[in-house]
Order: structure tokens, then C-alpha cells, then sequence
């Protein structure tokens, strides 16, 4: 096994093929990728040696024992090969991606042609919900405040903004797009912030004034403006040059690089790194090494302090995850975090009848140290931390692109999970 992944260690360099475009002029496009399903065999360790020149979408957890992963048509011929030589087996999902990224795209561009103003019915792009933010403490005064968090590795400011009804409320933090590809994050949030401010249900009218509500909506700012050249980008974008010789791999994982057991569940024999700067779950030179994820911490431990619940957005799979991600070890207040997760599964399914997982996410998931929830809950004390992984649900085509007819939905099922979550946690004390 060691051996295996020493020998995966080194041809992870030569291994990432697929040319990313610089040029947002010039978009990456996917004409031909195939997306395929994969039901390994014979363990981790092997994997980045049969799919090299692959981008893994989704890795296999307790829903699922499957890979997703893009193959460029050049290597599929000989990827299909090695898996039958190797005896996995597989099924071709779709043969050509940049169909379902066109489409996400002619349908959003159709809505904003025809809406121009903010709305839901499309996804919104980094300057336009920029704009809106900044509007807002003009249209609430003295009940928004923006704040200005600091600006990203490229310069781009980051903003949040602040719902605040009444003095010493306790608070909500809702945190989105830490993700770039996982545009409904971003969408979703913003919707949910937007009902709290505008809606004349009573129950919702009643959580606006009971507490006061962040938003971080785009935590990631550089990777959802490069989604725009290349739809399926994860991570930040600072450059790694590792050697002259060698292509340049960009960016760190914004959701591995917090400082509570970082890069843990991402060594080998517990020393050496098993990820590059070219894999998509790099933690990042050292703890905490990204501006983004400094920005954001700056925030929480300087404004944020009287935050008790933590909400992170994250795409897809249909699941309510908490802490902790590192180890199969249930945290002391397991059973109040189930009981409120079981609240929020059953509520989110009531409108649309839309089945949730829930669990640790070393449980549910797969182990992966550095999050955001493991880090407020864990370092910053914030009593409870959560992670929705929205829609679609796991056996999705490529769900990260999801169609915009979906927002509104996926909004206000979100939005009914997270009353009730707010319901039991009262109950339990924690609000
Ligand atoms: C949560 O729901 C599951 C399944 O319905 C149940 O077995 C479990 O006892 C519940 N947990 C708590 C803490 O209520
Ligand atoms: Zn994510």
C-alpha cells in the first residue's frame, strides 16, 4: 500500500493533463469529456495512478461506493482499457459534458435577457451580487451593515453583510461558495438572506428580529470568477510554480486549510503529503496559509463573536453533515447534533420530498481535515456547526451544474431545514 501510493506521489506531476485556460476570454470547454461512473476495486491508493489525466467529481462515501470522473476524449480509449484490465467496473454517464455546462449557461443568459434585473431564476455573477449587497444597507438603514472582510490572493474585496434587528441577538452565520464550481451555494444563500429581509410570513419575521444574521455569500471570489472560464473549478487561485519543467498547478482547497487537524487525513504513515498543489483537495502550504481563509477567521473572531450557529454551504449530494471530518470518533454532543439533524433532514423533505443523509462527515462523507465547520466548532467554540451538501442528490449527471429552474426550490427547502434546525436547537438550549 505504501509503496503504491509513493509510486502515485510521483507520477501525480506528470499526471494532470487536462490544459486549463488562462484567457477568461477563452473558456475551458469540455467538448467530448466523458463523464464516467467507477466502482474501484482494490482500494485508494490506486486511484490516482488509473485516473490520471481524469478530473474526479465525487468519491465514494456510505450513499455510494462510486467514483465520478471527466476523461478527455484523447485518453478514454485507453482509461476504459485499464479498467478492464484491472477488473473495475464502469458505466459512461454522458459523452459529451459541454453540453450540460451549455445548457446551465443559454438558460441563465436567456434569464438575464430577459429579467436584467436581480433575481433567482438565473445565477447571479460575482459584480451582481456585489451590487446587491452594497445596495442594502441604504434600503434596510440600521438594520444592514456591509463589511468589507478584505480582498482575495487577486485583490477582489469580499464582503459580508449583517442582518440586526435588535442589540444582543445571537447569531447565524451563513457561509457559501467556499466551493467555486458549487454555484446553487451561492444562490441559496443570498435567497434565504433575501427572505429574511423581505418576507411577511410571521415565523420568518420572527427569526429576523429574534437573531442577527450573517451572510458570506462568495467566500471564494477568484474561483466563481474563473467558473466563468472554466465551469468546474473548486479551489482558490493562487499559482504553485514547482519547477520550471513543470505545469503550473493553481490553487488551495478553502475547505482544508483551517487550522483544526489540518492536512491530517491527507498524509501518509502521517508524514508525508499525499496531495500537490495540482490536486483538487490542496490543504495549502500550512495551516491557514490562504488570505481567504484569514479574511474570514479575522472576521468571525473580531465581529462575529456572538455566533452560536455556523451554516456552510456546499454542493452536491443531498446531505447534512457536522463535525468532525478527521476521525471516526463521535464528538461529546453527538446525540443533540443527530436530533437537531434529524428535525432538518424531515423538514427539508416535506415540500418537494427531497431525501437528505445526515451524520459526521467522517461518517456520511469521507475523512477530509480542515473544514470550516471542524474549525469554528473546534477552535472558535461556535456551539454548532453545520454543512448542507444541496441538491442534486448523489447519483446526479454532473451535479455540479445545476439548472436554474432549481434555485427557487432547492432555496426554500433549504430554508425549511435550517427553521427547524434553529426550532430544535432552541429547544436544546444552544439559541
Ligand atoms: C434520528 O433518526 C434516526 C432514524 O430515524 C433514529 O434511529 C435516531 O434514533 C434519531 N436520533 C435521535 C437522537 O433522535
Ligand atoms: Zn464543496
Amino acid at each position: 500500500m505504501l509503496s503504491t501510493r509513493i509510486i502515485s506521489i510521483l507520477v501525480l506531476f506528470s499526471s494532470v493533463v487536462i490544459v486549463k485556460s488562462k484567457d477568461p476570454q477563452n473558456p475551458v470547454r469540455y467538448d467530448n469529456f466523458a463523464l464516467y461512473r467507477v466502482w474501484p476495486k482494490n482500494g485508494p491508493s490506486t486511484i490516482k495512478e488509473v485516473f490520471k489525466g481524469g478530473l474526479i467529481l465525487s468519491q465514494p462515501n456510505i450513499q455510494s461506493p462510486s467514483y465520478d470522473i471527466l476523461i478527455p476524449p484523447q485518453n478514454q480509449l485507453a482509461f476504459e482499457s485499464e479498467l478492464r484490465t484491472i477488473q473495475w467496473s464502469f458505466e459512461s454517464l454522458n459523452q459529451n459534458v459541454q453540453e450540460i455546462i451549455d445548457e446551465e449557461r443559454l438558460i441563465s443568459w436567456i434569464n438575464l435577457q430577459a429579467g436584467g434585473t436581480y433575481s433567482w431564476n438565473r445565477y447571479q455573477s460575482y459584480k451582481e451580487i456585489v451590487d446587491w449587497m452594497q445596495g442594502l444597507p441604504n434600503q434596510y438603514p440600521g438594520v444592514v451593515t456591509l463589511f468589507n472582510i478584505g480582498k482575495s490572493y487577486e485583490g477582489r474585496d469580499t464582503f459580508v453583510v449583517k442582518l440586526s434587528r435588535r442589540a444582543n441577538n445571537p447569531a447565524i452565520f451563513l457561509e457559501a461558495g467556499i466551493h467555486a464550481r458549487e454555484w446553487i451555494t451561492i444562490a441559496t444563500s443570498t435567497w434565504i438572506f433575501n427572505q429574511l429581509l423581505t418576507s411577511t410570513d410571521p415565523d420568518v419575521v420572527a427569526l429576523a428580529l429574534k437573531y442577527d444574521w450573517y451572510l458570506l455569500p462568495v467566500g471564494n471570489p477568484d474561483g466563481y470568477v474563473y467558473t466563468q472560464t472554466d465551469r468546474l473549478w473548486r479551489k482558490n487561485r493562487k499559482p504553485f510554480l514547482l519547477s520550471p519543467l513543470l505545469p503550473q498547478c493553481n490553487g488551495v482547497d478553502l475547505n482544508r486549510n483551517w487550522n483544526y487537524h489540518w492536512r491530517e487525513t491527507d498524509l501518509i504513515l502521517g508524514i508525508l503529503p499525499s496531495t500537490s498543489p495540482c490536486d483538487e483537495t490542496y490543504p495549502g502550504s500550512s495551516a491557514m496559509s490562504e488570505i481567504e481563509t484569514k479574511n474570514l477567521d479575522n472576521f468571525i473572531k473580531t465581529y462575529a463573536t456572538q455566533t452560536k450557529l455556523y451554516i456552510s454551504f456546499h454542493s452536491y449530494s443531498q446531505v447534512l453533515l457536522w463535525p468532525e471530518g478527521h476521525t471516526a470518533t463521535r464528538i461529546t454532543e453527538y446525540n443533540n447534533y443527530e436530533k437537531i439533524g434529524n428535525e432538518t433532514v424531515e423538514a427539508i423533505k416535506v415540500r418537494y420530498g427531497t431525501e437528505y443523509e445526515r451524520g459526521s462527515i467522517y461518517e456520511v462523507m469521507y475523512a477530509a481535515s480542515g473544514s470550516t465547520v471542524d474549525y469554528m466548532r473546534g477552535v472558535r467554540g461556535i456551539p454548532l456547526a453545520f454543512c448542507f451538501e444541496l441538491r442534486p442528490g448523489r447519483d446526479a449527471t454532473m451535479g455540479f451544474v445545476l439548472d436554474p429552474s432549481q434555485i427557487i426550490p432547492t432555496s426554500e427547502e433549504t430554508f425549511d431545514g435550517i427553521q427547524a434546525m434553529i426550532g430544535e436547537a432552541s429547544v436544546l438550549g444552544y439559541l
